[in-house]
């Protein structure tokens, strides 16, 4: 986003004449990236956060991806490019019935192509969420109706985390150390060379959010929250071990729209 700004900025200049202020900050919101924000806090999306920060933080993986719409055996090949394909080591001790694998960037999007993804073994309740959210964000439907994708691919989005407190990956100067179960095709997934692009950000309501790879003022953001945060305790129960993320039909969430609005330096 930040090429789309310089972009903006040299169409302005191209023109001869800046244009009023009102009018540029409302061009600036209407090219705005549109952000997804998975909420961290207990009884949301558990460890998915700490797979989607560790790949897009410590493998600098990047938080902007591109919904292509990719049939189930091209699907299939993301899951196997990211070491999640059948009989995966989530299936196994020490993790086994309940838990699912999952990929990030997900098996969704054009980004997992390039291989590289990292995969961390977290329970299907929690992997079923993420998958929830996603699809609807890409079909428009329940709450993000007449938001995200519409149903048309490609459509670039990009992710950010609320309620990150307690995960390091998810910080800014926190620390990328594996803690053991972040790996990848290969196996257990070493961290990038540490250069640290990531940022918090307030939005309109007074969240703050953390940005892996930095976000812009005047980006839209989706804020999807689950209403029942201790419904986890419900499906964990004996499930299988199958890499479908199906989201279960009673696990409700709510979407609440925000902007960022400036950059914040320090967060704790
Ligand atoms: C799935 O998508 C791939 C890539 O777009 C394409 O090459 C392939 O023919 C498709 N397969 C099926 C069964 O539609
Ligand atoms: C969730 O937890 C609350 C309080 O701990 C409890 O009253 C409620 O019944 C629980 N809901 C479910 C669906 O387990």
């Amino acid at each position: 986003m930040k090429s789309s700004l310089l972009y903006l900025g040299l169409c302005i200049l191209s023109l001869g004449s800046a244009l009023p202020e009102p009018a540029s900050n409302n061009q600036a919101s209407a090219n705005a990236v549109k952000r997804l924000v998975f909420d961290c806090a207990d009884g949301q999306v558990g460890d998915t956060c700490l797979n989607m920060c560790y790949g897009a933080k410590c493998k600098r993986l990047g938080t902007t991806l591109t919904w292509d719409h990719p049939n189930y055996t091209n699907q299939g090949k993301r899951s196997r490019l990211a070491g999640c394909g059948s009989g995966n080591r989530c299936s196994k001790p020490p993790y086994g019935a309940g838990y699912q694998c999952d990929e990030f960037p997900f098996k969704s999007v054009k980004e997992a192509e390039k291989g590289n993804q990292v995969n961390r073994c977290v329970k299907r309740h929690y992997n079923s969420r993420q998958g929830g959210v996603l699809r609807q964000f890409y079909y428009s439907n329940g709450n993000f109706k007449g938001k995200g994708c519409d149903g048309k691919a490609p459509c670039k989005f990009s992710l950010s985390f609320k309620n990150f407190n307690k995960y390091g990956y998810c910080k800014k100067g926190g620390s990328c150390t594996n803690d053991g179960n972040e790996y990848t095709k290969a196996g257990p997934a070493k961290r990038e060379e540490e250069v640290d692009a990531s940022g918090y950000y307030r939005l309109g309501s007074g969240d703050v959010i953390y940005v892996p790879d930095g976000a812009a003022v005047g980006d839209l953001v989706y804020k999807a929250k689950f209403t029942n945060s201790n419904g986890t305790m419900i499906a964990d129960v004996a499930t299988p071990t199958d890499d479908d993320d199906e989201i279960d039909d009673d696990d409700e969430f709510d979407v609440e729209e925000d902007t960022i609005v400036e950059e914040v330096e320090d967060y704790e």
